[in-house]
């Protein structure tokens, strides 16, 4: 079920998909942990026949996603990899991807270590220059996959540009919409064809369950994607499903505070004597500033700094005493990683240097927890 369209996001991340059971009243949906169903007839049954392809619980998240993204409909998987991998399983030998150089290190390692042995084939552009896409595309081309903003340097891709350059070439337009959530950029809106996310992190939001989604706007993809779940059988689980969907009741509140959780940060580290660059779109020497200003509703809360040195690095990981030492991002607590040696350490030194990402990098997730302690503790691990 579905609210009416004239409902806010907060309203419809609560309510979408999710109307009280049927048989109980119970205003949570419930977790339905069962393989298979069972049937009144061969060939008569309650539209469910076996969990590999569907569950009421996974069905009721899909809604919410597809609702809060503005999709048709939403499929999920069992992790970020799971989707990413899933939206190229339906290529064919010979096709040709283009995708933003400065992607999360996972889905370069896809794409090069896994699916580039099948015979797909890749190129990696600036995507936060419009025309490297245009040029990149070639007549083999299925479909372009960006990230904005990128992970971990914060460039920001003109959705609707890019858009425009692929539906121009017959091409679709993939984002990964995992930084910001659909509370803080609607890609589908600017002209995407497909949002994938991490859901592991904004979406659930409390750093305890994995997932991935694919959200589409054709028939012709929602049917592609189902085959995918229903062949290969990535699916998220009925309790994972359940975990999410109680975390994104909560997403328009949450992203709210992170994003000004995240602003107030990325201020102090900019005036931070040990900070020696600060990349976040929300400040107004970010490059592209007013592009983000555009195309997001709110700047979020990823934030990366230069330290200069692994052992100012080290050292300002070690000194942490409220935030986390960890990989992942999203979640309510601050969690800070170290990109070189662990969300692309799979890109290896040569791509890093490309990229920029030196060894003195430090990603920061603001959580949403007080934002005075959160930046004496950032203050105290840079050394006051
Ligand atoms: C932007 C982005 N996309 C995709 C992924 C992969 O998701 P997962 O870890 O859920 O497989 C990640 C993981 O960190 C990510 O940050």
């Amino acid at each position: 079920m579905r609210t009416e369209k004239k409902h806010g996001f907060a309203t419809r991340a609560i309510h979408d998909g999710q109307q009280p059971d049927e048989l109980t009243g119970a205003v949570n949906v419930p977790i339905y942990l069962t393989s298979t169903y069972q049937q009144e007839a061969i060939g008569k049954n309650k539209g469910h026949e076996y969990a590999r392809l569907t569950n009421p619980t996974r069905d009721a998240l899909e809604e919410s996603l597809c609702s809060l993204e503005g999709g048709t409909s939403a499929h999920c998987f069992g992790s970020g990899m799971a989707a990413i991998t899933a939206m190229l399983t339906m290529m064919k030998t010979g096709d040709h991807v283009v995708c933003s150089d400065n992607v999360y290190g996972g889905t370069q390692r896809v794409f090069d270590k896994v699916l580039a042995n099948y015979g797909l084939t890749f190129t990696y552009v600036d995507t936060s220059c419009a025309e490297n896409v245009a040029a990149a595309i070639r007549p083999e081309t299925k479909l372009v996959h960006i990230e904005t903003p990128t992970n971990p340097m914060m460039a920001i891709t003109d959705i609707r540009a890019v858009a425009d350059i692929c539906h121009a070439q017959g091409v679709e337009l993939s984002v990964d919409n995992t930084f910001l959530s659909p509370y803080l950029q609607q890609p589908i809106a600017l002209g995407a064809d497909i949002v994938m996310h991490s859901t592991t992190k904004f979406l659930n939001g409390h750093s305890d369950g994995l997932g991935g989604v694919l959200v589409s706007t054709t028939e012709e993809q929602a049917e592609r994607f189902r085959f995918v779940q229903k062949c290969t059988g990535g699916i998220l689980s009925p309790f994972e499903s359940y975990l999410l969907l109680r975390g994104v009741k909560t997403l328009a509140v949450r992203m709210k505070q992170h994003d000004a959780n995240g602003r107030a940060v990325a201020e102090f580290l900019a005036g931070h004597k040990s900070v020696e660059k600060v990349f976040y779109p929300g400040l107004k020497d970010h490059p592209q500033h007013e592009l983000a200003k555009k195309q997001q509703s709110g700047f979020g809360s990823m934030i990366s700094i230069e330290l200069g040195s692994l052992e100012r690095a080290n050292a300002f990981a070690q000194r942490l005493r409220l935030g986390f030492l960890a990989e992942s991002l999203g979640g309510v607590e601050t969690l800070i990683c170290h990109p070189a040696t662990m969300t692309h350490a799979a890109v290896g030194a040569e791509g890093r240097a490309k990229l920029g990402i030196t060894d003195g990098l430090m990603r920061i997730s603001v959580g949403i927890e007080d934002v005075d302690d959160i930046i004496a503790d950032l203050d105290q691990a840079l050394g006051g």
